[in-house]
């Protein structure tokens, strides 16, 4: 049911982005960014999670077109590296309005950073505490939690965060230290599909601070409560109203003073892209037959074998318009092999086995030059692509142009 829903989304935003026109003048590969889909889900999240602060992850998807894109809606970033502050200040982000998110930096990070305009860090450790020592009393920090979620996509709480247990001790060496601490950070895990772990991870840490206020005579201000939001790709997931009424209800007894801030990164990006590919060969093997792509993991399906997503793909011709003209002929020739659907496997470009986009895919009849369309393709895609076996990145272009 929801691929069918998938498919006649898709097919409405084929003839109205006009996507074969698209191929013919850019070619493929090619991933189509639509600025509009960033807009409409920062609007969703400030709908639904009102007065919380957004940062949007920068990592997922880098592209000038959606810094500009959450900047002008008002929005703020999160940055992990100097790299990614480059990008926001070509662009003209206020960087003071920024946060960095990595646990993790050199001392020379860490100054740069602040010289650049950022005075929110995120620690998890002693030793990254003891970094900060000397530097300017205008700079606050907020001490990352873990809150293990092996169900997800990706469990950011195996490589970085403290358990609440012996996050007390971390605010107590600050203190020693004199570095301000504004609050708490955490991240359930990417693609996290219920509420409840947002809802454990709130209160969890609701009830830290008060306990560590009283211990310390401190008074907190911040509460990050990370990305993790998810999107649909080849299932459902529920409703984001849904997920974020969960949210609201943890956070419920929070001072009025504490800021709440969201670092979304796949719910903004991964809707605002499509991938679109190319059959560049066919053939018939003993498990059936295989089409190879001029796009594959080492490029924009790159999240595949870094997330274990799984990206609906369809064929241009299948789906309902078909903006492109075409003879009457081709026409009564597409519709019949649209009948003739198959299991088929799809392969990258590369010159490794390992590239192998999905298997098992019902297709109409591959022939070379057929055209496929692989919807929520923006989060760690383009941003995680690899160059391997000399494959040019593939291009973006942004609509509405
Ligand atoms: C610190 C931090 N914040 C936010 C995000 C974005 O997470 P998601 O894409 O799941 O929303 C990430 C992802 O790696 C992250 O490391």
């Amino acid at each position: 049911m929801h691929r069918e829903e998938v498919r006649r989304d898709l097919a409405e935003y084929a003839a109205r982005i006009r996507l074969a026109r698209l191929v013919r003048e850019h070619g493929s590969p090619l991933l189509v960014l639509d600025v509009d889909r960033v807009t409409t889900q920062l609007l969703a999240l400030r709908r639904e999670l009102p007065g919380a602060q957004i940062h949007f992850a920068t990592k997922s998807l880098p592209h000038p077109a959606v810094i500009r894109a959450v900047d002008a809606f008002g929005a703020s970033f999160e940055v992990a590296s100097r790299g990614e502050i480059d990008l926001l200040e070509r662009e003209g982000v206020a960087i003071e309005r920024c946060i960095h998110t990595h646990p993790v930096k050199t001392v020379a990070e860490i100054t740069g950073a602040y010289l650049r305009g950022i005075r929110t860090f995120v620690v998890d450790s002693h030793s990254e505490i003891d970094k900060f020592r000397g530097l300017a009393a205008d700079v606050s920090v907020l001490v990352r939690l873990s809150f293990p979620n092996p169900d997800v996509t990706v469990d950011l709480s195996s490589k970085f965060g403290v358990s609440p247990e012996t996050a007390g001790d971390l605010v107590g060496h600050c203190v020693r230290v004199g570095l301000r601490v504004a609050g708490f950070s955490f991240h359930v895990g990417s693609q996290t599909v219920s509420a409840d772990p947002f809802a454990r991870a709130i209160r969890r840490t609701l009830s830290l601070m008060r306990r560590l206020e009283r211990e310390h005579g401190i008074r907190f201000d911040t509460l990050d409560l990370g990305g993790g939001f998810p999107v649909a790709y080849d299932e459902r997931v529920p409703a984001f109203e849904d997920l974020a009424r969960g949210i609201r209800d943890a956070l419920d007894g929070a001072p009025a003073r504490y800021r709440i801030l969201l670092e979304p990164g796949r719910f903004v990006a991964a809707p605002s892209m499509l991938a679109v590919t190319r059959v560049v060969g066919t053939t018939e093997r003993a498990d059936g037959p295989w089409a190879y792509l001029d796009d594959g993991v080492y490029g924009s399906y790159s999240n595949i074998p870094s997330e274990q997503t799984h990206p609906l793909v369809f064929a241009l011709a299948e789906l309902d318009a078909q903006p492109a003209p075409e003879p009457e002929r081709a026409r009564v020739e597409r519709r019949l092999r649209a009948r003739l659907r198959r299991p088929v496997t799809l392969a990258g470009p590369t010159c490794d086995s390992l590239d192998v986009v999905a298997r098992g895919v019902v297709l109409p009849e591959l022939r070379i030059g057929d055209v496929l369309v692989s919807p929520m393709m923006g989060a760690y895609t383009w941003a995680t692509a690899t160059g391997f076996n000399g494959i040019a990145p593939t291009p973006v272009v942004v609509v509405p142009g």
